[in-house]
This record gives C-alpha cells, sequence and structure tokens, in this order.
C-alpha cells in the first residue's frame, strides 16, 4: 500500500485549481441509468470513487467511455439490475443505483452497505422514501430486493436531511406517475447540480436546494450534456493548508457561494480570507485563533471539512471545540493527530482541543477519506517528517493531492508500497 511522506514547516504558496465535485459526479453517473440517449458530463474528477462508480454502472450494461476529459455515458442496452456486495461494499455511494434501477426496469437489488469508519450509515430513510412511492422493499442475505411495476407519486417526510437520500429519491420520482413532494430534503449543492442534470434531461423538478422538494413524474428521460460544480470540499481542504501553515493560496475554478460558513469560519480563525466569483485566497495569520464548530447540514459548517478545521485547531492559539452532529463516529483521526503532538479529548460528539505551539511529524494511518485529508494538514505544518499509511482513502476524493501540494511549495512525495 502506497504511502504519502511529508516534511513538514514550509508555508504553502501559490494557485491550485479546483477539480469537479465528487459527489456531484456520483448521483449524476447514476441518473445515467434513468434513460437512453449519450449523457455527456464534463469536470469529472479522476478520483478513485468515480472509477468505482464506472466500474459498477460497466457491470450493469452502460455503455461508459472517455472523449477527451468528457465522461459519455449510455444506459439503453442495461442488462443488469443487481449490484453486488463486492462493488458496493468499496463505495457507499453505490447505492445511488437503487432509485434509478427502480423507476426505470421496476427492479433493482443492491447490497446494503453496511457500516463505514464513520458510522454506522444506514439507509432505512432510502427505502422508507421508495416504499412511500410503492415500492416493494426487502431484506434478504444482506440484500436489497426492491420491486415496483410503476412507482407512483407520493409525500416523503425525511426523519432528517440525508443527502443520498434526498438524491435517490428525487431520481426515483422522476419516473414516477404523480407527483411527488420530499420534505427536510438535503439541500447541498450537489443536489442542485443533479437537479438540473435531470431537468437538462426533460425531468420536472422544483425546489433543488431549499428543503422541499417537488418532482412531477415524466414517462421517459433522454440524454444531455453537462458539467459538473466544483469540488466545495476539496477547495476548503487547500484554503486550509494554506491557514495551518501560514502561507498565501489561491484557488480558482472554485464556488465561494458553496463556502459560505467554512469562509466566515476561516476569517474566525483570523485567516484573511479574499473572495472573488470563482475564487478564494486564504492568507494564513502568524497565529490561528481558537474557535467552535459544529458540523451541520448545508448550508451549516460541513462534516467533510470537520477533520481538517480540528488539525487546524490543534495549533491555534487557546482552547478549541468541535462537535460532529452528523455522523456517530467520526474521530478517527483524533489518536492520529494525538501522535503528533496534538492535545485533543473527546467527549462524547465533541472533541475539546487545546492549541500547542507546534506539533511534530510521525508515522499516522488514514481511517477515511476526511481524516486522512486532516493527518496530510497536519504533516504539511508539523516539525519534522509524517508518513501517512493506508492512502488508498485519500486517493478515494482528491486528484492529484501531492502534485497539488509540491506546486504550492509542500514537501510532499508519495512513496508506493508493497502490493
Ligand atoms: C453524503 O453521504 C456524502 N457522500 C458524504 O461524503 C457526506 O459526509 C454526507 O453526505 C453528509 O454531508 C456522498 O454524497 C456520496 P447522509 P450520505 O445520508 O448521503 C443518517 C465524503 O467524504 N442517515 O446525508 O451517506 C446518517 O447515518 C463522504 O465524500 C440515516 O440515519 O450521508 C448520517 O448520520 C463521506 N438513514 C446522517 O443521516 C438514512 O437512510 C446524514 O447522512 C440515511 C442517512
Amino acid at each position: 500500500m502506497d504511502r504519502i511522506v511529508i516534511t513538514g514547516g514550509r508555508p504553502l504558496k501559490g494557485c491550485v485549481r479546483i477539480g469537479g465535485a465528487k459527489n456531484a459526479a456520483l448521483p449524476i453517473m447514476a441518473s445515467c441509468l434513468l434513460g437512453g440517449g449519450d449523457c455527456v458530463i464534463g469536470n469529472v474528477p479522476r478520483v478513485r470513487d468515480v472509477a468505482t462508480m464506472n466500474a459498477l454502472l460497466s457491470l450493469l450494461g452502460v455503455s461508459v467511455r472517455m472523449e477527451g476529459t468528457q465522461l459519455i455515458l449510455n444506459a439503453s442496452a442495461v442488462t443488469q439490475t443487481a449490484a453486488p456486495y463486492e462493488l458496493v461494499k468499496t463505495m457507499r455511494a453505490s447505492v445511488l443505483v437503487l432509485g434509478p434501477l427502480l423507476a426505470r426496469f421496476g427492479e433493482a437489488e443492491v447490497s446494503l452497505p453496511g457500516g463505514c469508519a464513520i458510522g454506522t450509515r444506514p439507509v432505512n430513510l432510502h427505502l422508507k422514501g421508495l416504499a412511500a412511492l410503492g415500492a416493494d422493499i426487502r431484506l434478504e442475505y444482506g440484500y436489497i430486493r426492491a420491486r415496483a411495476p410503476r412507482l407512483r407519486g407520493g409525500c416523503i417526510d425525511f426523519d432528517l436531511p440525508t443527502v443520498t437520500g434526498t438524491e435517490n429519491l428525487m431520481m426515483a420520482a422522476c419516473l414516477a406517475k404523480g407527483t411527488t413532494v420530499i420534505r427536510n430534503a438535503a439541500r447541498e449543492p450537489e443536489i442542485v447540480d443533479l437537479a438540473r442534470f435531470l431537468t437538462k434531461r426533460g425531468a420536472r423538478i422544483y425546489g433543488a436546494g431549499t428543503d422541499t422538494i417537488t418532482i412531477e413524474g415524466v414517462e421517459r428521460l433522454h440524454g444531455a450534456e453537462h458539467r459538473v460544480i466544483p469540488d466545495r470540499i476539496e477547495a476548503g481542504t487547500y484554503l486550509m493548508a494554506g491557514a495551518i501553515t501560514g502561507g498565501e493560496v489561491h484557488v480558482r475554478e472554485c464556488e465561494a457561494l458553496h463556502l459560505g460558513t467554512v469562509l466566515s469560519k476561516l476569517r474566525e480563525v483570523g485567516v484573511e480570507i479574499r473572495e472573488e466569483p470563482q475564487a478564494v485566497t486564504a492568507v494564513g495569520p502568524r497565529r490561528l485563533q481558537a474557535v467552535e464548530v459544529k458540523t451541520l447540514a448545508y448550508p451549516g459548517f460541513p462534516t467533510d471539512l470537520q477533520a481538517q478545521i480540528m488539525a487546524v485547531m490543534c495549533l491555534a492559539n487557546g482552547t478549541s471545540v468541535v462537535t460532529e452532529t452528523i455522523f456517530d463516529a467520526r474521530f478517527l483521526h483524533v489518536p492520529e493527530l494525538q501522535r503528533m503532538g496534538a492535545c485533543i479529548e473527546v467527549e462524547s460528539a465533541s472533541a475539546v482541543i487545546r492549541g500547542v505551539a507546534s506539533l511534530t511529524g510521525a508515522p499516522v494511518m488514514a481511517s477515511d477519506l476526511r481524516a486522512s485529508a486532516g493527518l496530510v494538514l497536519a504533516g504539511l505544518a508539523a516539525q519534522g517528517q509524517t508518513e501517512i499509511s493506508r492512502v488508498y482513502h485519500l486517493d478515494r476524493g482528491y486528484e492529484q493531492l501531492e502534485e497539488k501540494l509540491s506546486s504550492l511549495g509542500g514537501d510532499v512525495r508519495r512513496v508506493a508500497g508493497a502490493a
């Protein structure tokens, strides 16, 4: 397994281009199953999760091809409606094929995703929503077996705003007979991007980005072209790299609008933030200030930047509190940060971080995609060398991470590990 070796202590300076949002690309790719015709998708990031989704779609019979930087998917010849455990267990977002398969083919068999490093992550709300649209849902031998000759429009009240749950139901409702209303829907920009793409293909969706989404079912969807929005989590990660190293990082081709709460929190930390419509610059202060952070559903502070802001707080002046309200076990980066000299106490859903003058490099282990990003940030600021193992977690969501950090002056290299 490859490792990333970082020699820290250098302020990062320069400009990085932000890639397409992984969590917008994945549902948009899955939605190709809803109809025939070419789905031509631009700005798709070259990350492991996208490769996994392409493998799953190919297995189902979708034609998958790259033409230059455009991903072209065509689901006219889909023959399979079963997503196997071997693939689903490597990426939970595989559950996003459930809604489209059921809506278009009247049946779907998708492995239950199982737990993961950041929590139990059930899909009960996805299933409850599909049942509200008339689907017969059975759980057998670790698989979701869904049947519905024709989904019918209905009312779905989510107990809590689930991102992929909202996406799955929005896709399924596109081909249902009648109108569907989703209340307490998630409001992430990735959901708005999916709705935009579906609308281009003939869907009738209103209210995406708010907590109530109305979908008028149609008979069929055709193909369309689309360019995926920039990845707000990647952008936030590089801005925090500038902050934690006391450097100056300019991220371009990003949507400042999607980073609202993150930018205001970084300003609280003492980071100078300069905003332009498609770019943001972060200038790290000489001393970072301790703050309180609570992760919330969009537009609140994103849970996918929790590990990264915690790394920044390890070097802040004073005591910070980071509270994780979205997942029940998203603190696996804490013991690894402690190995680097961080002073952190976890008390149920909150981590109390007492800022220290410096961190020291150490061998650490990545546990999930965003935790490993937090360890990279800590390594960039630490004195000495940090070696991060299991970097396949990072490769799931960060394209050319070491190249981008090196272009900013970071001493970051990938060491190929034994198989
Ligand atoms: C999406 O996961 C993202 N993944 C996650 O990003 C992100 O952390 C998460 O949303 C929260 O923003 C993709 O978009 C592919 P949820 P998702 O359903 O949809 C509970 C990354 O690093 N819940 O919004 O799986 C759940 O346990 C990944 O890119 C139920 O109880 O998250 C959690 O506590 C990590 N029942 C909360 O809701 C359900 O049926 C929010 O989860 C569904 C969810």
